[in-house]
Order: C-alpha cells, then sequence, then structure tokens
C-alpha cells in the first residue's frame, strides 16, 4: 500500500502534483471564473464580511498564515491567524460580519473544534478546510471546502499542506470575485497560474537528488535555522517544523527582517542556515533585503542553503547550497518552495535512523486539548 516507496511519507510527497490539480478541479470554470458552489455561504453574507480569522494548529496553522497574505492582497478585508489552541482563551471579537476559517487535514483535532464551536456560539459564520469527508470540524460548520489530497497517513503533513494552499487560495480568491475587487485582472491572471501549478511542483520533485544529498551530509548537525520574508516565513516556519517532528533536531523559523533583533547571534561557525527566497521580480525590494541577510550570516560562518528562483543570478555569490525552484507568482511560492523542505526533513530523518512515518511521541490526529 505504500505504492513501492518505503515510506507513506515519501508517497505522498510525490502525490503532490496530483493532490494539486485534484483539490482545483472542477472549481474553475472555462471563462476563468471561480464555482465554489461547496461554499454554502450566501453571497449576500460574504459581501459584508468585514473580518477573516483563520484558526488551525501546526502545519495547518503555517498554511493560514500564508493564507492571509493571499486574503488581504485580493479582498483588503482584514485577517487574523491565530493558533487554535489560544483563540477562545482571549476571548476574541467575533460577530455575523466575521468570516471564520479553520483549516484541518483530519477534521478531528480538538483545539480546532473548540475554536470553531466557540465562533458560532458568537454568531460568526465557519467555513472549514478539510482533507477528511464527514468528519467532525466540517459536520459543525457552516460550509465546508474539501481538500482532495486523498488519505494522508504519515503523521507529519505534506500533501495535505500544500493543498490546505490551494483551497486558501481559492478561497481568498473567490472573496475577492463575490466582492468585486480591484484586483480582477489579477485575480484572472493568477487562477491561470494555479492550473499550471501541479506542473511546477512536479518539476520540483523531479530535480531533489542534490537535496538528499544535502540532508544526510548534514546527520549529525544538532540545530538548523530557516529564513524567509512575506510568504518565504510561513514556509520557513514549515521547514522548521517538519524538522522538529522528523529529525528531531533544534531547527527554529525567524524572519529575515528579525535577523538583527536577536536571532543573528545565533550563527556560528558551519550552522546550516535554510533561506526561502522571494522572486527578484515583483517584490524586489524584499528580495534585494533577504540576499544581504543571506551575506551577513555567511560573513558569520552560516553554511548557506537558499532556495531561489530559476535564473536568480543574485544568491549565486552567496550560496553554499543553491536549490532552485521554478518561477511563479509571489503569492504561489509556497507551493513550490515548501517541497524541497519536505525532503530534507524526510532524508534527515532517515538519516539519522528515525522512525519517518510514526514520529516519536506523536499521534496522526491530535483528539484532546
Ligand atoms: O489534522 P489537522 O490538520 O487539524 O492537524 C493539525 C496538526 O496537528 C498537524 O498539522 C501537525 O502539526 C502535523 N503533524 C505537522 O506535520
Amino acid at each position: 500500500e505504500k505504492g513501492g516507496y518505503d515510506y507513506f511519507m515519501l508517497k505522498e510527497i510525490a502525490e503532490q502534483p496530483k493532490a494539486v490539480a485534484d483539490t482545483l478541479l472542477g472549481r474553475i470554470d472555462g471563462t476563468g471564473s471561480l464555482t465554489l458552489d461547496e461554499v454554502r455561504i450566501a453571497a449576500g453574507v460574504l459581501r459584508e464580511v468585514d473580518k477573516v480569522v483563520i484558526v488551525a494548529c501546526g502545519t495547518a496553522f503555517h498554511a493560514g498564515l500564508i493564507a492571509k497574505y493571499a486574503i488581504e492582497h485580493w479582498t483588503r478585508i482584514p485577517c487574523e491567524v491565530e493558533l487554535a489552541s489560544e483563540f477562545r482563551y482571549r476571548d476574541p471579537i467575533l460577530d455575523q460580519q466575521t468570516l471564520v476559517i479553520a483549516i484541518s487535514q483530519s477534521g478531528e483535532t480538538m483545539d480546532t473544534l473548540m475554536a470553531l464551536r466557540h465562533a458560532r456560539e458568537q454568531g460568526a459564520h465557519v467555513l472549514a478546510i478539510c482533507n477528511t469527508n464527514g468528519s467532525t470540524i466540517p459536520r459543525e460548520s457552516d460550509a465546508v471546502l474539501y481538500t482532495h489530497a486523498g488519505p494522508e497517513v504519515a503523521v507529519a503533513s505534506t500533501k495535505a499542506f500544500l493543498t490546505q494552499l490551494v483551497a486558501c487560495y481559492l478561497v481568498a480568491l473567490y472573496l475577492g470575485q463575490v466582492r468585486g475587487t480591484q484586483w480582477a485582472d489579477e485575480i484572472r491572471a493568477v487562477v491561470r497560474d494555479l492550473a499550471s501549478i501541479a506542473g511546477a511542483v512536479e518539476r520540483v520533485l523531479e530535480t531533489m537528488e542534490p537535496v538528499r544529498e544535502l540532508a544526510r551530509s548534514l546527520a549529525d548537525k544538532n540545530t538548523v535555522l530557516f529564513l524567509g520574508r512575506h510568504v518565504g516565513y510561513p514556509v520557513a516556519l514549515e521547514g522548521a517544523l517538519k524538522l522538529k517532528e522528523l529529525a528531531y533536531m533544534h531547527a527554529e523559523g525567524f524572519a529575515a527582517g528579525e535577523l538583527k533583533h536577536g536571532p543573528i547571534a545565533l550563527i556560528e561557525d558551519d550552522l546550516p542556515v535554510v533561506v526561502v527566497v522571494p522572486s527578484p521580480r515583483g517584490r524586489s525590494v524584499l528580495h534585494d533585503k533577504i540576499v544581504s541577510n543571506i551575506q551577513e550570516i555567511r560573513a558569520r560562518g552560516a553554511r548557506t542553503i537558499v532556495i531561489a528562483e530559476e535564473g536568480d543570478e543574485a544568491v549565486v555569490p552567496y550560496a553554499d547550497h543553491l536549490i532552485r525552484i521554478p518561477v511563479t507568482p509571489t503569492l504561489l511560492q509556497p507551493l513550490v518552495a515548501t517541497v524541497p523542505l519536505q525532503v530534507f526533513a524526510c532524508e534527515l530523518a532517515t538519516a539519522r535512523g528515525n522512525e519517518v512515518d510514526q514520529p516519536r511521541n506523536l499521534a496522526k490526529s491530535v483528539t484532546v486539548e
């Protein structure tokens, strides 16, 4: 049932292009408009929404952090993202104009379920993004947009994450479409880009051998740091989470702009630092700033592992290891940038002799608070 792979995780990483394509299937019509009939919240209600709040845990929370950039950019509706376990304990401000999005692969995570129950009690509308048909979270929500990743068996979430991102982009674009934002042309262009994104994920998968080799060479390290900016920041957090879970290594993700506010003190000779570089096109200011960050940490001895777009030559002089990803629109980059980090963590776990599919102390779905 592992389909010839040693681990479910490897199989699930390989299934990502299909999972992404399946999650898009039937949701975009021939004219480039979104047809999310499943979102049974009336267009009138969606037009009145004045705040979006995303609640989730772990990897799903990271998908939510990325969704915030997309939702605020395409809809101009303020969006908060909160760990489900923290949400109801701070008495959040919610009403009928709040759209709460609960993201969960399993649909059974107790923290997320309690958060959405709290939100509904306050009158908010709740949309679930979920991978498991008929599970508790979608049953208790006003509407559900299913991710079509297929069953995810490995405890470490991979294909569910990519499909959660796709679902979040669809919701963001749909909200933009329903509300008729100034970004209509951009929205149509992104819908077109989404249609080719599964192919981009496939291309990343074809070039992973050097990443595996690199991971094996780092098996005796104790710490790996991850840096990113903009949507690359949650990608850094996700890369660090995968490494904690699978390799049992100290791994931390930082927003690269925070380096000088503390984390740079951690840099020492030969410390591996993975840097997710934004596209040099579009938000090029961020690109240039992160290139300076790479220079700074390298000058202090870091071993730089740079994930950058094909054709981005500015990073070359400062990259001890360079991992190329296809050119994508800025907001969609996490779909391709996360994949090398999954492969990296999986290979490190194997090299360290860890159980890949069932890491110690963890369960696939966390049904207690
Ligand atoms: O089933 P859920 O998406 O609600 O699970 C949330 C987290 O428990 C989950 O993403 C966890 O962090 C994964 N093991 C990460 O790989």
